[in-house]
């Protein structure tokens, strides 16, 4: 897969679980790198590690991706040090209450929370960073869904709504982006090893997909070969088709 080493790759939600493993996995490929979390420590932590591995250059800003002004400093002060943005992830996301309530007995505050992180977000950040990569006619867009929000399921209240509401946006979007040299896709990555699924099923007896397993669909989806747009990509049956996992 050609990622060009100097390619801007802008990944929200980097500070651990699949974020921390996608900015490492394209630190590898000698990528510049727009990072963010609301948390700062453990992002720092991620901007170091992202150097060890070769990352070029690694941009990394504490923001809240809900929140407008916080977008528009991030991707600010994004286009202002590396000029251009390439590869947009949208990666960030939150739960909601754990153990998850039944809708009829979610919380108004937390229904909102959820909706407005996890759909709302993404959402402000495309919103922002596609109007340059329109202007350059080239660009990928990748948002990270889950299998809760393709089928409802009992339990999986607000987070669930807000993934088909991601979905929505990527059909949507994908489809006004249609010829631009713009892309959009999502990627539903499987149950995966995380600080999520552990608040999500706190007693999960089964095998969970490590993140660093699932990097590669993002590196396919980031590269000069792709020219899928508007699909959603199940990870481990991608990678299963081209044969890169057992
Ligand atoms: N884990 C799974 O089994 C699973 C399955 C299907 C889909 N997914 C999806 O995969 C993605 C990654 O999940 P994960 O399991 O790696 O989650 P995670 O371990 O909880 O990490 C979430 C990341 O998002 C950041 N974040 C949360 N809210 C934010 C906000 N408002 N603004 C900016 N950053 C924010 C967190 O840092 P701060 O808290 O410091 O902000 C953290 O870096 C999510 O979209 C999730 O829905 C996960």
């Amino acid at each position: 897969m050609s990622i060009s080493s100097n390619q801007v790759i802008m990944i929200t939600g980097a500070s651990k679980g699949l974020g921390r493993a996608l900015t490492l996995a394209f630190s590898k490929k000698g990528a510049r790198l727009a990072i963010c979390a609301r948390e700062e420590t453990k992002l720092l932590q991620v901007k170091k590690e992202a150097v060890q591995q070769g990352a070029m250059e690694v941009l990394a800003i504490t923001a809240d991706l809900s929140i407008s002004r916080d977008v528009e400093r991030f991707v600010a002060l994004t286009e202002a040090t590396f000029g251009t943005i390439d590869v947009l992830i949208n990666n960030a996301s939150i739960l909601g209450p754990s153990p998850m309530p039944l809708l009829a007995d979610y919380p108004e505050g937390d229904y909102q929370d959820v909706l407005r992180v996890n759909a709302v977000g993404p959402f402000l950040v495309t919103r922002r960073v596609v109007a340059k990569m329109l202007q350059e006619k080239k660009g990928s867009i990748i948002n990270v869904t889950s299998e809760a929000g393709h089928t409802g399921y009992r339990g999986w209240g607000a987070y669930g709504i807000s993934k088909f509401a991601l979905e929505g946006l990527t059909q949507t979007w994908a489809d006004e982006l249609d010829g631009t040299g713009v892309r959009m896709n999502m990627v539903d990555p499987g149950e995966m090893d995380t600080e999520m699924h552990a608040l999500a099923v706190p007693d999960c007896n089964y095998d969970l997909v490590d993140p660093n397993e699932v990097v590669d669909v993002f590196l396919h989806l980031a590269s000069a070969e792709s020219t899928e747009n508007g699909e959603r990509i199940q990870a481990t049956e991608f990678l299963q088709k081209r044969g890169a996992l057992s």
